[in-house]
């Protein structure tokens, strides 16, 4: 192990700037230098990425979490690393619902206990030996964990999403990045609309002009009037005399983000911290009617899942990739000029940036009054979250 504290678990020298949040000052320092609060559920990846007998590691501010789909179709978190000699598990072998390290071929059940040694125990009794397991479930299509205390999962909830259910779903649209970036750099993105000219090709939003800003105890609410869809493709979309696209709603709904077109056109941004300057980003769009191009004929419903493949790849996905490498480009602009005075103009991201710190805080308060507090404030900035029963 070095001795260098900014160097990750990876080896990878980790960038200059505040190595933790105690040492971070002023409000962009400490806001990139914040974690996510744990005690929330976190989507992980579609459940489509993980079939039976199959494993998928992950992580959550730098800790390593891998999930397993047992052969009945279960799913399982445990802490990424076998007891033994600390290898990964995610490079083990899942065998009906247990998991398997490949290497001495110790067997986890999901909750994490060593229910098989595959080799001689030199006569000693078998030993109890586990490793951190966390809640997780499903929801919207997407695998959901919960990394902090397994006590607060059951009243934590993962936002409901009526329209995608019943009789008549809403057209969806999905799209998952992983972006090198800190997680409040995307929080910013998404609702701050002063960054249109990043999109002056594709135009989902123009003149946007901030009409609302409150932060309401763990939500930043605003709303922008701005022409929303504008642009030449992505004004296909809309029949622009039902709905009305002269105004938009948005909400940082910690740790979730959202926005409301009309009410017609709404979606749900999902943000997995992974570690300092990598995050996994979740959206879920969806509309509750799609009208022809060039056209205000309303597409038949049979026709809606092909059209948002098409809308996805030709609009959507182009538009979030600028996003992408937009907050990587700041992220490398952050770790080479960390130290440079910040100029920020647009409120609403004052309140982003208040609301991560504030969380992240209450996270630390909290967490050092456990009896076995999570080791959170590693030099590194990684998150311990604490075992389970063990
Ligand atoms: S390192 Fe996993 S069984 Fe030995
Ligand atoms: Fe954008």
């Amino acid at each position: 192990m070095t001795g260098d504290p900014r160097r990750a678990r990876t080896g990878r020298p980790l960038p200059p700037g505040p190595a933790t949040f105690a040492e971070a000052r002023g409000k962009r320092a400490r806001v990139r230098a914040a974690g996510m609060d744990p005690d929330y559920w976190y989507a992980v990846a579609h459940e489509s990425e993980l079939p039976r007998g199959k494993t998928l590691a992950t992580r959550f501010w730098g800790h390593p979490i891998v999930v397993y789909r047992g052969a009945d179709g279960s799913l399982h978190a445990l802490e990424d690393r076998c007891a033994h000699r600390q290898l990964r598990l995610s490079g083990g072998e899942v065998n009906g619902c247990h998991l398997t390290c490949t290497y001495h071929g110790w067997t986890y059940d999901g909750e994490g206990n060593v229910v098989h040694y595959a080799h001689d125990l030199f006569g000693r009794a078998r030993p109890e030996v586990r490793v951190p397991a966390y809640p997780v479930t499903t929801r919207h299509g997407l695998i959901w964990i919960f990394p902090g205390d397994p006590a607060l999962a059951g009243a934590r909830t993962i936002p409901a999403i009526p329209e995608l259910s019943g009789s008549r779903p809403w057209a969806r649209l999905d799209a998952v990045y992983t972006w090198q970036a800190h997680h409040s750099m995307i929080i910013d993105n998404v609702s701050d609309f002063t960054h249109s000219y990043l999109h002056r090709r594709y135009r989902p939003f123009w003149d946007a002009k901030l009409t609302r800003h409150e932060l309401i105890e763990d939500r930043v609410e605003l709303s922008y009037e701005t022409r929303v869809g504008g642009g030449r493709l992505t004004s296909g979309f809309v029949d622009r005399s039902r709905v009305d696209t002269t105004s938009i709603e948005l909400a940082f709904d910690y740790p979730y983000q959202r926005s409301d077109t009309g009410g017609s056109i709404k979606h749900w941004c999902f943000v997995l911290p992974m570690d300092r300057r990598t995050s996994r980003v979740f959206f879920v769009f969806y509309f509750d009617a799609v009208t022809i191009p060039g056209t205000r004929w309303t597409l038949p419903r049979r026709l809606l899942p092909h059209f948002m493949r098409v809308a996805g790849a030709l609009v959507v996905k182009p538009l979030l990739c600028e996003d992408g490498a937009a907050v990587e480009a700041e992220q490398l602009g952050y770790e080479t000029h960390y130290a440079a005075p910040i100029v920020e103009l647009n409120p609403a991201v004052g309140l982003f940036q208040d609301l991560t710190i504030r969380k992240w805080e209450e996270f630390l308060d909290r967490d050092r009054a456990r009896p076995h507090p999570s080791g959170i404030a590693t030099a590194d900035g990684r998150v311990i979250p604490p075992p389970r029963g063990g």
